[in-house]
């Protein structure tokens, strides 16, 4: 903690290179096997001390973030301070660059890093394993925001195992003011596969291999996410930019989690600026950023 008694706490956005969606289990989530990787694009949850808990918002994507008791964040702070029974209270303060409901676990991100800033902010000790329990009860995708790297997800996509990985991916993403639910997009998946025999979800090979080898022209292939119907079902715009990112030389262009965000994998930086122009040019997104994966998870800075 700082003189002034505020911790600042940087964490990442994540996609899924590969998402493998299976039946709705009996607590309504489904049976999930994915790759998650951490990228180069990341919120800032600033933590100071104060009598009682409050949030305030800065940045491109704060619009449909709630401030109030609801927002993921301050309820991460909530469920630390209950379950440490430290009476303190916290005013965060999220500097967002990761598109909201724009299926990259922003919110997520955002608990992850309100937990560990209160940690360190109440001094309450946690190891990053007791975290991670917490991290599991508040959302399906706060544990990896905490991890970050590249990590196999099991389970509702909350049980992790980190992956063996070599060398640095770019990334372009293009992100839309048009935010997707993710239940809405669970639902619609549901709907299209009405009658189908579902299989138990598990991750390629192909997707481990290209990751060992550092090979992006193979991840490309191997780029995969069964929520991409559901969420091109929900909004069809979607097909027409990754159709925009496959014409400008992307070597895979996938919807990222329940969307709207579309990503796209491009060989090098240099690549990465052309499609950034391609897809800006398009009109059909409206915020482009190329990064890079995989980035670190939840740091104090
Ligand atoms: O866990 P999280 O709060 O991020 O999940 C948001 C919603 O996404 C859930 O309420 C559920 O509708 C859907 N979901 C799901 N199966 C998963 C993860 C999320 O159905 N494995």
């Amino acid at each position: 903690m700082g003189s002034s008694g505020e911790v600042c706490v940087r964490v990442p956005a994540k996609i899924n290179l590969e998402l493998r969606v299976g039946a709705t289990r009996p607590d309504g989530f489904h049976e999930l096997a994915t790759v998650f990787q951490a990228l180069s694009l990341h919120d800032e949850v600033v933590a100071t001390l104060d009598d009682g808990f409050g949030l305030t918002l800065e940045g491109p994507h704060t619009a449909g973030v709630p401030t109030g008791p609801e927002n993921l964040a301050l309820r991460a702070a909530r469920l630390l301070a209950e379950r440490t029974g430290i009476d303190a209270g916290v005013r965060l303060h999220l500097r967002k660059q990761i598109p909201v409901a724009g299926g990259m676990a922003g919110g997520s991100a955002d608990a992850a890093g309100a937990l560990l800033a209160c940690d360190q902010l109440w001094q309450a000790g946690l190891s990053r394993d007791e975290l991670r329990v917490l991290a599991a009860e508040l959302g399906s995708d706060v544990p990896f925001a905490l991890l970050g790297g590249t990590a196999i997800g099991t389970g509702r996509g909350e049980q992790l195992t980190a992956a063996l990985t070599r060398g640095e991916f770019h990334w372009v993403v293009a992100a839309v003011d048009r935010p997707l639910s993710t239940p809405a997009v669970y639902r619609e998946l549901d709907r299209l596969r009405t009658g189908r025999v579902l299989v138990e979800p598990r991750v390629s090979d192909a997707v481990m291999q290209a990751l060992l080898a550092a090979d992006p022209v193979a991840l490309g292939e191997a780029l995969h996410n069964d929520l991409e119907p559901a969420a091109c079902s929900l909004d069809p715009a979607l097909e027409r930019t990754l159709a925009v990112a496959r014409d400008g030389g992307a070597l895979g262009a996938i919807v990222s989690g329940s969307g709207p965000t579309v990503v796209a994998l491009v060989r090098d930086s240099e690549h990465a600026l052309d499609l950034a122009v391609t897809l800006t040019a398009s009109g059909l997104v409206e915020h482009v950023r190329r990064v890079t994966g995989p980035a670190a998870g939840a740091r104090v800075v």
